[in-house]
């Protein structure tokens, strides 16, 4: 099981949760943050904090946010544009750094931050 980041971060990225969670695991696109759901610990610490409320426990999403559980897992285990191999398992996000990259659902999202 896994916590899933939804579509309220998608062009918001307040990130307030990567400094909570204590496995480094919610790592960064270019539209949104993504939870590696084989690294989350399922410790729900990063829940609370988010302001736009993105972040569900997978058995919580509400029905339209279901293909986020895909989607969140879409940006290790598929092949990102513009690589060459998917991210896998890097073991920390902070080592990782940003990836200017976008799972296929957040990717496709008409942008909300423009008029
Ligand atoms: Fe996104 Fe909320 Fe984290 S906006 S970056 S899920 S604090
Ligand atoms: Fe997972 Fe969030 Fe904790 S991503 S490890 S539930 S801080």
């Amino acid at each position: 099981m896994t916590y899933v980041i939804g579509k309220n971060c998608v062009d918001v990225m307040d990130r307030a949760c990567v400094e909570e969670c204590p496995v480094d695991c919610i790592y960064e696109g270019g539209r949104a943050l993504y939870i590696h759901p084989d690294e989350c610990v399922d410790c729900g610490a990063c829940e609370p904090v988010c302001p736009v409320e993105a972040i569900y426990y997978e058995d919580d999403l509400p029905a339209d946010e279901h293909g986020h559980l895909a989607d969140n897992a879409a940006f290790f285990f598929d092949t990102l544009p513009g690589r060459e191999a998917p991210l896998g398992s890097p073991g920390g996000a902070a080592k990782l750094g940003p990836v200017a990259a976008d799972a296929p659902l957040v990717a496709a999202m008409v942008r909300q931050d423009q008029p």
